[in-house]
Parts: structure tokens; sequence; C-alpha cells
């Protein structure tokens, strides 16, 4: 069985072909990223017309890639939110005709979940229930896992996704966009402990969150402390410290859930999730709570279209399909 994954959820534009055993033949990714830079984020409209114009040569490249053609595909899979609605129509559309023309089943895959599923598919040993922390530029969710068909949210973002801090505090900084990765770079060669900066854990039982504070602290820090803009050792160390309370608060009410659900395995997925002092914290931590965790492989960690064949191709084995009504939903969460 071969599967095809289509994912334009966002601003890459992926075609992946797996195998029965999720074996990956072909993992394409092309991103609109350098068209939105001097805007400091993401333009919809740009994104959307990129899609349009690179998705069928992201096809051709993954069928040559995979060496198959077209009639070899056995299932289409497709995200089909949560997203920008243009830009998800172009991937939904796109699997479609692909399915009608070539009479083969087709499923919608829900992004967040897919994300998690990016771990599961690197480490195919975990079992369930496992405690899933989902972490990328638009959502900040932990989740309780069942099995692959049964999610439950417990607890998400109440303003900013962690991903969406690390970006606008980049911006701050002057440090460009996407900030994740800029600030990963610079807070290695900076002090953690230099800046105290806030943590915000809202009520001691809630496993929400909320990165707004913490940006606008790294905002008024430096009005307050440089009359001119801090110098590069003054970024790192910003960059650092402001890196590592995202990191502890994470890290903290995702263990919260693992206690509080009695669960000893947390699955970690979202493009926050390639941050390595991330995981060297977290893996850290997790060992003295005696919690086994688990990461995608760092390529499965940003947008990508193989977990999203991964997710859809085990949906259909038990028995899901979609139909030609599938529609984008911009706004789809966990359930
Ligand atoms: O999952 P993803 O690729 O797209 C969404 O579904 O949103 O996540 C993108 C987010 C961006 O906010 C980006 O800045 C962040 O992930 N990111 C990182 C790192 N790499 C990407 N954040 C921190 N450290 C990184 N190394
Ligand atoms: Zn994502």
């Amino acid at each position: 069985m071969l599967t095809l994954g289509i994912e334009t959820s966002c601003d890459e534009t992926a075609i992946a072909v797996i195998n029965e055993k999720e074996e990956i033949l072909a993992n394409i990714v092309t991103s609109s990223i350098p068209l939105h830079k001097k805007f400091g984020g993401i333009i919809p409209e740009i994104a959307c017309r990129f899609h349009v114009e690179y998705i069928g040569h992201c096809l051709e490249e993954a069928l040559k890639k995979a060496g198959i053609s077209l009639k070899d595909i056995d299932l289409i899979a497709v995200t089909y939110g949560p997203g920008l609605v243009g830009a998800l129509l172009v991937g939904i559309s796109f699997a479609k005709s692909l399915s009608w023309s070539l009479k083969r089943p087709l499923i919608g895959v829900n992004h967040l979940k897919a994300h998690i599923y990016a771990a599961l598919m690197e480490h195919k040993i975990i079992k369930f229930p496992v405690i899933g922390l989902i972490i990328s530029g638009g959502h900040t969710c932990l989740v309780y896992v069942l099995d692959i068909e049964h999610f439950q949210l417990l607890g998400q973002t109440r303003d900013d996704a962690c991903g969406e801090a690390f970006d606008k505090v980049a911006k701050i900084l002057g440090l460009g966009y996407p900030g994740g990765p800029m600030v990963e770079k610079r807070a290695r060669l900076g002090k953690r402990q230099k800046v105290k900066f806030p943590r915000t854990y809202l009520d001691t039982q809630s496993l929400d969150f909320s990165f707004s504070g913490v940006k606008t602290a790294v905002l008024y820090y430096i009005r307050d402390n440089f009359k001119n803009n801090p110098n590069r050792q003054e970024v790192n160390d910003i960059c650092a410290s402001f890196q590592e309370s995202v990191i502890e608060v994470l890290a903290d009410k995702a263990l919260a859930a693992c206690q509080k659900r009695k669960i000893h395995r947390l699955v970690v997925g979202g493009g926050v999730s390639a941050n390595s002092r991330l995981r060297e914290y977290f893996l850290q931590r997790s060992s003295l709570g005696k919690v086994e965790v688990y990461f995608p492989c760092l390529n499965l960690s940003l947008d990508n279209a193989v977990m999203v064949a991964g997710l859809g191709q085990k949906l259909y084995k038990k028995g899901k399909v979609s139909k030609f009504n599938l529609t984008a939903e911009p706004n789809l969460g966990i359930k």
C-alpha cells in the first residue's frame, strides 16, 4: 500500500509518499518563507499563491524520488485544518482531483494530531495512552491521547502560541522571521540566568498556557535597560533567558499533565519541538520524574507531509475515509 500525503496548511507546500510499513519513499517540502521575510510574518495571500504554483512540481518531484507513477498510489491523505483557509483549500482541491481521477480513497487529516503522529512514527514502541504536547507557530496544546482516534484536549494557550512568542521576540530583537531557529541560535551563545523573565503558570491546577506576558516582558526589559539597542552579547543573553522561561513552563505543565493522568509517556510535536535546548531540558526533567519523553526526528518536527500520510494511512486502516464534501476547517481543534 502506498499513501500520498499532502500538506498546505500554512507556508510549506509538502508532498510525501510512504509505504505500508511507513517507510518514507519521498518527503518533499518547499517553503514560501523567503517571500514573507520582508513583511516579518506570513501573508496568507502570498502563501496561497505559492501553494498553487508549486504543488504540481512537488508532486512530480515526490513521484520521481519514490520511483513510482501516479497509478501506484493507493490512498490520498490531506490536511484539512487547522490553518489558513485559502492555503488549506489548495491542498484539499488538489487531493480531491487526484482522488477523483485516480479513483482512490481520500482521507482528511487534522494537522495538530499529525504533529503528534510524527513522533509515533519515529518511536513505534510507544504504548497508548500518552500525553501529547503540540507546540507550533499557531498552537500550544496539551492533549490526552487514548489511541490514534481518540484525543482529548487538556489545556491550550489563552493568547500567543509558544512558536508565535519566539517569532515575536525575534522581531523585537530584529532577528528576522521565522524567529524560533534564530532565537535558538543566539541563545546558544547567551547566559540563561542573566534575566529572570516571568514564568506564567495561571492558576495552579490549570493546564492552560499564556505566553504574551513573557513577550511583553522582553519588550519592557529592552525599553528600560538600553538607551541604544542591546549589543550582540546582550541579545544572546536575552534570547537564552527568554527561551529558558518558555521551556520551563512547557515542561512543568506537560509533566503536571502526566502526573494528573498517571501516564508515564509524553510525546512532543510541532515546530518548536525542533529546539535542541528544549529537547535537552525535557529529557533531563523527565528522567527525574520517570516519564519517557519522545520527539519526532528533526525533519519531521516542522511542517511536512510524511506525518499527514502516516496518520491518514493509520486512520484508513481503521476504516475511516472522507467524502468529497471534505472542506477546509481553519479553526479545527482537538476533537
Ligand atoms: O509546526 P510548524 O512548522 O508550523 C505550524 O504548524 O505553525 O511550527 C512553526 C513554528 C514557528 O513559530 C517557528 O518559529 C517555530 O515553530 N520553530 C522553533 C524552532 N524551529 C521552528 N521555535 C524554537 N526553536 C526552534 N528551533
Ligand atoms: Zn505545524
